[in-house]
């Protein structure tokens, strides 16, 4: 074995399959070639500055694969998406949100007493400090709510000092665990109740997960909330299938913060910030925007798709398109289904719906789309169903949040626990000025 395969394989993870050569000034380097457990395989380029002064560049990370992951494998292609090996749509028929994350989290399904300890844990931390009601005194009514939940996920840190998430592994990692996934729902509800100035429901701890969000969420104390179990089930599901995407924009945040030793809390915060933005976790919004737009304008589907396709001042189809999926995003096809399931069973016709399948239809059937394989995505959906059970616009990104919290927990964990962790610090090529004397302010042009 060559010293290229010895520290290829020093990882315990990485199986060096062989190696790959390349020419460089003259000169032959070995570099080993790995392959993971579906067969992807990867140049291991971990030693190349080393043996040549060379760095890759790879702008938006397009061929770079920044760790060794065992939570999500996804095949854009084939529109695969499978967490801990199981398929998404076996897990959105079967499973739920709450063990879900316990799969996402810990490695594999939990047995019955498990689930029940795992789920206990998680409710009995809903609450949130009360000194935290003084902190969304402060906010302005009309923040929007992914501000609020970025600061309330930090401000965790400033009343669970003692337990960070710093420490990586045991006990003290499982309860930042509870906390988070028992208080995210409670942070979001709040910040709902805060912008409409109604007062804040208490958790109910009775209720399961998704129950306990949306009474939150909607309950006032003035009058009984009726709860109906079947859009509970939906956004269940809905939560479920957002749960994880493998190497994504917030998940990068989450595993780049914390890189730093960051505590969880600091790195979800930061991942939230992350998910805000319009072409990851943000789109949703914009996509119910964007319908929105359509509809009051009058403006025909193939009228705006031809907007869309001449850029006209850089205008997207929102909701379609993935840097990954490059034939159909899975959950796309299962959001689609319950969004009929949930309208129908609301007795809700919302015309929005009609205008996305419209729009959908034209886009598959235009070449634009079809070259490009632009396909409706995650988000296309799913704001649709938001929409139907009552939860506004601004917090469609928050619901995409708390839905992927346990993946963001799983893949700072699975970081912080590699044997091969270490602080993540791409290098750069320079394009600035070389050097420059410094001129004193009285000689400046
Ligand atoms: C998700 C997204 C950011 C992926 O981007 P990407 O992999 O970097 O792809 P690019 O931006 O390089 O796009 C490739 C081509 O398709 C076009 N394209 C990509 N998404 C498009 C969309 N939604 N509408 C119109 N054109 C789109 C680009 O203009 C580009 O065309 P060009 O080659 O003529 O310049 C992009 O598809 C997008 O902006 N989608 C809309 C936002 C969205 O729904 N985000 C949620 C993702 S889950």
């Amino acid at each position: 074995m060559n010293d290229s395969d010895k520290s290829a394989v020093k990882d315990a993870s990485k199986k060096s399959v062989g190696t790959v050569v390349l020419k460089l000034d003259g000169k032959e380097i070995e570099l080993p070639l790995i392959v993971g457990s579906e067969g992807e395989r990867a140049i291991d380029i971990s030693e190349l500055r080393t043996k040549t002064g060379c760095i890759t560049y790879d702008n938006g990370y397009m061929n770079t694969g920044s760790c060794q992951s065992a939570i999500t494998f996804l095949d854009g292609e084939r529109g695969i998406l499978r967490y801990r090996g199981i398929p998404i749509e076996q897990l959105a028929e079967q499973s739920t949100f709450v063990e879900t994350s316990y799969l996402l989290i810990y490695g594999r399904l939990p047995n019955k007493k498990e689930l029940e300890a795992f789920t206990t844990r998680v409710t009995r931390h809903t609450m949130l400090h009360e000194d935290m009601k003084n902190f969304y005194e402060g906010f302005p009514r009309d923040a929007h709510p992914m501000a609020t939940l970025a600061s309330a996920v930090s401000t965790l840190s400033t009343f669970y000092q003692n337990e960070p998430g710093r420490a990586v592994g045991g006990k003290e990692l499982d309860l930042c665990i509870y906390r988070l996934l028992g208080k995210l729902p409670t942070i979001a509800a709040y910040s709902h109740k805060k912008s409409i100035g109604h007062p804040f429901v208490y958790p109910d701890n009775s209720l399961d997960y998704t129950a306990n969000f949306l009474r939150m969420m909607f309950a006032v104390p003035t009058e009984p909330y009726e709860l109906d179990p079947g859009v509970a089930k939906a956004l269940d599901v809905l939560l479920l299938l957002h749960s994880d995407h493998e190497q994504n924009c917030s998940a990068s945040t989450v595993r780049m913060v914390g890189s730093g030793r960051a505590s969880l809390f600091a790195s979800v915060s930061a991942a939230i910030s992350a998910l805000w933005g319009p072409l990851h976790g943000g789109a949703n919004q914009e996509v119910i925007e964007m319908l929105q737009e359509i509809k009051d304008n009058g403006i025909a589907p193939k009228d705006y798709l031809a907007k869309v396709k001449n850029k006209e001042q850089g205008a997207r189809l929102m909701g379609f398109g993935h840097r990954v999926y490059k034939n159909f995003d899975p959950r796309a096809k299962i959001i689609k289904k319950a969004c009929d399931t949930v309208l129908n069973k609301l007795g809700v016709s919302d015309p929005l719906l009609d205008i996305a399948k419209q729009i959908e239809e034209a886009a598959l059937k235009d070449d634009y789309f079809v070259s490009r394989k632009l396909y409706p995505n995650v988000d296309f959906y799913s704001g649709i169903i938001y929409r139907a059970v009552g939860i506004p616009t601004s917090m469609f990104t928050v619901m995409f949040a708390i839905g992927r919290l346990p993946g963001w927990i799983a893949q700072w964990k699975e970081m912080n626990e590699s044997p091969s962790f270490k602080i993540c610090r791409p290098r750069q090529i320079y394009t600035g000025q070389s050097e420059t004397p410094y001129v004193p302010l009285g000689k400046r042009r």
